[in-house]
């Protein structure tokens, strides 16, 4: 693994330098080194030194053939700048597509403390330590998944703020659900789930007083096109659009279904608060019903789902009390399951 300042140092490089030579293989196909070079208005031996940094940067694998070329391994469809801002543009929100960051939502709050204006979108083709919840990393390799952060100025308190989350998992699975994955749902708080595994999750984050100012970064990754990980590199059962459709997924498609239903969705619960939305997601719930185990702290706490409250706080039935619990740091998981 580079440390931080050696991979700041080759991404800058990366910007700048490789973006042209990958849009040329991203097809997939074969093109010879002088044919590369003659495109790009440099030499053989620059084409060469370009391969070498895609491969060591990127982890791409690149096949180079004597007498045909360049093949990458893995065809891509890369992230379009320009076709993300033309359609995000009725949305009112201005995107930027990085190729590699250490994670979507640091950047954005690190923009933020710079002074740059919500709303705005960053996307990136990789993370090299993106964060999900609980202190978790989230394996984010280049140009296979979505990585999407989204920046939100809260103008309207708490009740803004109150199942925002839960709100963003149904934009989510809307936008899932459109490109055919019928059999997707929800758990708690926000994971989507396809057959038991899970497809996406999504990473609040706050900046400020929800009295006063606020921010929040709206952290969401997909799997895409992921087919496999290192060993161990996921500890739960995960899968992707691609294993599950049986076909590559246009990732910039999805950034613009996700965000129409995200922006449709926001409007809702702005006007109306999470109530609107708490049937429609307990519709969605997976494992409305069932007996589970949520983890607080120390104190695991055994009951059956009753659904969500109009905060979006969980209902469990737990020794034939109803109780509700909220929090980022809570977790699922269904008590027969080991
Ligand atoms: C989870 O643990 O389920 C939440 C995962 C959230 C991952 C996304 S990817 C884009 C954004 N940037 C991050 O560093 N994390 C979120």
């Amino acid at each position: 693994m580079l440390r931080p300042a050696v991979i700041m140092r080759a991404s800058i490089v990366f910007e700048q330098n490789m973006q042209p030579l990958l849009r040329l293989l991203q097809d997939g196909r074969f093109h010879s080194g002088q044919a590369l070079g003659a495109e790009l208005g440099i030499s053989r031996s620059a084409v060469w030194k370009q391969l070498q940094v895609l491969e060591a940067e990127l982890g791409l694998t690149i096949h180079k053939v004597r007498g045909r070329g360049y093949q990458l391994q893995n065809p891509l469809i890369l992230l379009d700048q320009q076709r993300l801002s033309t359609s995000h543009a009725s949305l009112g929100w201005p995107v930027t597509v990085l190729q590699s960051v250490d994670s979507t939502n640091a950047e954005v709050l690190r923009l933020l403390g710079a002074g740059k204006q919500a709303p705005f979108l960053l996307l990136a083709e990789q993370q090299t330590a993106g964060r999900g919840r609980r202190g978790r990393a989230w394996v984010s390799p280049f140009a296979e998944n979505m990585y999407y952060s989204l920046l939100i100025r809260i103008d309207g308190g708490m009740r803004q703020i109150e199942g925002l989350s839960l709100v963003v998992g149904l934009a989510l699975l809307k936008a899932i659900k459109e490109l055919g994955v019928s059999d997707a749902g929800l758990k708690w708080p926000n994971d989507v789930l396809v057959d038991g595994q899970k497809i996406a999750g999504i990473l609040l984050e706050m900046s400020g007083d929800p009295g006063d100012e606020c921010h929040v970064v709206i952290g969401v990754g997909v799997n895409v096109n992921m087919k496999v990980v290192e060993v161990d590199a996921i500890t739960q059962a995960w899968t992707s659009l691609s294993r599950v459709l049986g076909k590559a997924i246009d990732r910039n498609q999805l950034v613009e279904f996700f965000s129409k239903h995200l922006q449709a969705y926001m409007a809702v619960h702005m006007r109306e608060g999470f109530a609107a939305l708490q049937h429609e997601w307990q519709a969605n719930h997976l494992w409305q019903g069932r007996m589970a185990t949520l983890t607080a702290g120390k104190t695991p706490i055994k009951g059956e789902i009753m659904g969500v409250d109009c905060t979006g706080a969980i209902r469990l039935k737990v020794d034939g009390q109803e109780r509700s619990f909220s929090g980022g740091e809570l977790s699922l998981r269904l008590s027969d399951d080991t």
